[in-house]
């Protein structure tokens, strides 16, 4: 039995996707336990390209269960189109296959409204959310006036929950100058939506004990990253979720969860989509470059990252909020060509140079990196599969990053597709035991 989690360790995109789509040939179950539909998982699998963002990214795979766990906010209609989606390309979502639990509070319209009118009226202090509501969902589930799944059973109970919150939101509407919203169109809408959904409701964390019990492996898939995460991250500037893997046991329901393996998600570099700190930027030629090269768009709303140097410092605060047992580094080929590649080793601040990230957003704004430079490579790595086939100046690149950030590096990916991936079997058969 083998419990895994990859969690990202920066701002999101980290490849998280790709690498849960590769661990899951030897898993059963994949699990979400945070976040909702603001995620955006690429899987590469020959000619095909999957973007998922609340389907586990277990779902292409035949031998595996998915599970939503009850930390996720769903998005009722984002959910059905995107089984909708996924099937049209070939895929079975059946109540066999996916299992979202009973617990999960929902996103409806007014949440995507709130989510729009709070970033407007936020001005050049917006967040950059992905206006899909997750904020105001989690919201409305810790003032406990949310809407769970388990409420689609009941159209008793879901009208009278309904009304409580729509007077909630009603009269925030009016302060906004918006139009009111009927709750009789939310709940037929809600009603149409129960017929679709009912069949895969369930629990998720008796289903996880019983798979353990039966020696199966399970995986659990973080959204986001852990510098987006709403306690340890650049706060305001994150998500709504914990992003950081002490949410396995919470967002699942399976508190064993705790035991599992730690994978931290980084790239060789750093990225960003939306606003708050970023000490090692490169808001130029270089920026443009790993941009262009990584083809750094958001794969939720299409918004170009930001881009810059690997930030040890970030890192190391994220692989001590997860206790971080190995890195999985992607995006690797994307420095291929760079004449001279910069890590940024500490964190410049009031004549002291800091090992970790600061607390408040302003002084995470106010440091300065300290870099190290490293001789680039010419040679093209996409594709490799072995560490030893690296040009000696990339795997110098490596183990430096190893050294700085102080955890083992056992996975590496030299491109989107699933295969292209080393895995320094070495350390990574004894410590992620998923082996079948
Ligand atoms: P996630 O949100 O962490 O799953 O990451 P995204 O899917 O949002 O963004 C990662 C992007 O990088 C996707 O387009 C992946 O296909 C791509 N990708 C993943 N690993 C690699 C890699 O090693 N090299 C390159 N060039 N692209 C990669
Ligand atoms: P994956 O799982 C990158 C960012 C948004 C914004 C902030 C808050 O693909 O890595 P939200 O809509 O969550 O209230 O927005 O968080 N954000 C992400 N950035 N990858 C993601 O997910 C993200 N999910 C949210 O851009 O800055
Ligand atoms: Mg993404």
């Amino acid at each position: 039995m083998a419990l895994v989690t990859v969690i990202g360790t920066q701002w999101g995109d980290e490849g998280k996707g790709k690498i849960v789509d590769l661990l899951a040939e030897n898993a059963d179950c994949i699990v979400r336990f945070q976040g909702g539909n603001n995620a955006g998982h690429t899987l590469v699998i020959g000619e095909k390209v999957y973007k998922l963002n609340l389907l586990p990214s277990g779902i292409v795979r035949d031998n595996t269960v998915s599970y939503i766990g009850s930390g996720v906010v769903v998005d009722p209609t984002a959910l059905m189109n995107e089984i909708e989606n996924v099937t049209k390309h070939g895929l079975s979502v059946t109540p066999s296959k996916l299992v979202i639990s009973e617990s999960c509070h929902l996103i409806l319209p007014i949440h995507k409204i709130m989510d729009g009118a709070m970033e407007d009226a936020r001005g050049d202090q917006n967040i950059g959310t992905t206006r899909k509501g997750i904020g105001p969902a989690y919201e409305d589930k810790v003032a406990r006036r949310g809407i769970r799944m388990i409420d689609l059973k009941k159209p008793e109970i879901l009208k009278a929950r309904l009304t409580a919150m729509m007077a909630h939101h009603n009269a925030v509407l009016k302060g906004f100058n918006l139009p009111q919203i009927d709750v009789e169109t939310i709940y037929n809408d809600l009603l149409k939506a129960a017929d679709f959904l009912l069949p895969f409701i369930g629990s998720v964390g008796p289903a996880l004990d019983n798979a353990v019990k039966q020696n199966k492996n399970i995986l659990f898939e973080g959204a986001q990253g852990s510098l987006l995460d709403i306690d340890h991250g650049t706060y305001p500037f994150v998500t709504s979720s914990n992003t950081a893997a002490g949410q396995t046991g919470a967002g699942s329901g399976y508190g064993a969860a705790r035991k599992a393996h730690i994978i931290g998600l980084a790239k060789a570099y750093t990225t960003r989509v939306g606003t708050g700190a970023f000490p090692t930027e490169q808001d130029n030629d270089i920026g443009e470059h790993l941009g262009s090269v990584g083809h750094e768009f958001g794969t939720v709303t299409g918004r170009k990252r930001r881009c810059g140097w690997f930030d040890a410092p970030a890192v190391k605060h994220s692989c001590l909020v997860s206790d971080v047992d190995s890195i999985a580094l992607t995006k690797l080929d994307v420095l291929d060509g760079l004449e001279t590649i910069k890590i940024c080793t500490g964190y410049n601040f009031n004549g002291d140079v800091l090992d970790h990230a600061p607390c408040h957003i302003e002084d995470w704004e106010a440091v300065q990196p300290v870099y190290e430079t490293m001789d680039g490579w010419m040679e093209k790595t996409a594709g490799a599969k072995d560490f030893k086939s690296l040009p000696q100046k990339c795997q110098d690149y490596v183990n430096k990053l190893e050294q700085v950030i102080g955890k083992p590096i056992t996975i590496i990916s030299t491109s989107p597709e699933r295969n292209d991936t080393i895995l320094r079997r070495d350390f990574f058969a004894d410590t992620v035991n998923l082996a079948a």
